[in-house]
């Protein structure tokens, strides 16, 4: 699906490249990434959206003393 109109940039496209070892932290570095630049700007907050589900999905992979996941609890 595109979410992009301005870019043509499809849902897939910013999956793969958050799925990077050097993924994005921003929609601007997702625009960058992928060769092009923000235009209108409406798609930002899609992409964000993506952004969130892709690196939280990944969350669900870390060990759990990883460092992202918050406090760790005392055992
Ligand atoms: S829809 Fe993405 S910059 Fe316009």
């Amino acid at each position: 699906m595109i979410v992009c109109s301005c870019n043509v940039l499809s849902d897939a496209q910013v999956r793969e490249t958050c799925a990077r070892s050097d993924a994005p932290r921003s929609p601007g570095q997702v625009y960058q990434c992928l060769g092009c630049s923000p235009q209108c700007g409406r798609c930002a907050r899609t992409i964000r959206g993506i952004m969130d589900e892709a690196l939280s999905k990944a969350c669900d992979t870390c060990p759990a003393a990883c460092p992202a996941a918050g406090p760790v609890a005392a055992d």
